[in-house]
């Protein structure tokens, strides 16, 4: 495939571009993504505490780490070394100089996640992908990719955390005037939503299919929420919500679904990578 025929060049564009710009908090969007920063906290809270520590050491894979925006979450939850990937350098330049001011370890890979992920990024028994997929199930060969990546990253019994498009609330978006959303065909869509995401292409996928490609790899689906449920059922017991976060905005949470995926005992680790 020719780079300029590869819609991840369009999008580590509109990513690098964006990298260092600081979110305005009169912007209506502003409330929005710190209730986004309150769900990947509590996911990061849940799953990273379980972690078992390997060498004294407790490592994740972030897939779609960006510009760090996630580097507090992982220091509150005493994690010592995070690997992370992610299309846009720019953004993985602004990842690493958090890290540094936090005093937190990372590891920077740029890489397009379409194409497999080089063996040498290791294992881990927590694999983290928030708000990034969505760029990389273009079809069925870079979803089984992804998926395959994700599985050859993970000990047996790992754990991988994602939040990804909802594809049936995609579908059927309703009105809002925070976001829009152009259908191209049953797939894919412009995704529009202020100044964070300006007409991107992404791609859903049903949770059916997901669940039958992650199992043809080793993953088993142990648990799926649609992010406005998700929200819904931990608002009453999360000390924190009210700093943190707002039940508004459900049209816009409806449209996201976390997903937690477990690396069956047993799977055979993928030799066969593809060099890219
Ligand atoms: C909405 S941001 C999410 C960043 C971070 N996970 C967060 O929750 O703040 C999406 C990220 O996905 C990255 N991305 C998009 N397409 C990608 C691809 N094909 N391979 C790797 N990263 C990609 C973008 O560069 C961007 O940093």
């Amino acid at each position: 495939m020719l780079e300029t025929d590869n819609p991840a060049t369009t999008v580590k564009a509109h990513y690098d571009d964006r990298a260092t710009n600081k979110r305005d908090r009169d912007s209506p969007w502003y409330e929005l993504f710190r209730t986004h920063n309150w769900v990947k906290s509590a996911l990061i809270a849940e799953f990273a505490s379980s972690m078992p520590k390997k060498g004294g050491q407790k490592r994740l894979l972030d897939l779609g780490i960006g510009r760090g925006g996630d580097a507090l979450k992982y220091k509150h939850a005493k994690i010592d070394h995070v690997s992370g990937v992610d299309v846009s350098a720019m953004s993985l330049l602004e990842a690493a100089r958090r890290f540094l001011a936090l005093g937190l370890k990372g590891t920077f890979v740029a890489r397009d996640l379409q194409c497999a992920l080089p063996p040498k990024i290791g294992t881990f028994s927590r694999v983290f992908s928030f708000f990034t997929l969505q760029y990389c199930f273009r079809d069925l060969g870079t979803t089984r990719t992804v998926l395959k990546s994700i599985s050859d990253a993970l000990e047996p019994n790992g754990l991988c955390i994602m939040i990804i498009p909802d594809q049936s609330s995609i579908n059927d978006p309703g009105d809002s005037e925070l976001y829009s959303i152009e259908r191209v065909d049953e797939h894919s869509y412009y995704f529009t939503m202020g100044e964070a995401v300006q007409r991107c292409l992404e791609y859903s996928i049903s949770d059916a299919d997901l669940t039958r490609l992650a199992a043809e790899e080793g993953l088993q689906s142990t648990m799926t929420s649609r992010m406005d449920e998700f929200i819904q059922k931990r608002w009453e017991v999360c000390p924190l919500r009210k700093r943190m976060a707002s039940t508004a905005f459900p049209d816009v949470h409806r449209l996201y679904r976390i997903f937690v995926m477990r690396k069956r005992e047993g799977h055979l680790r993928s030799t066969d990578c593809t060099k890219v």
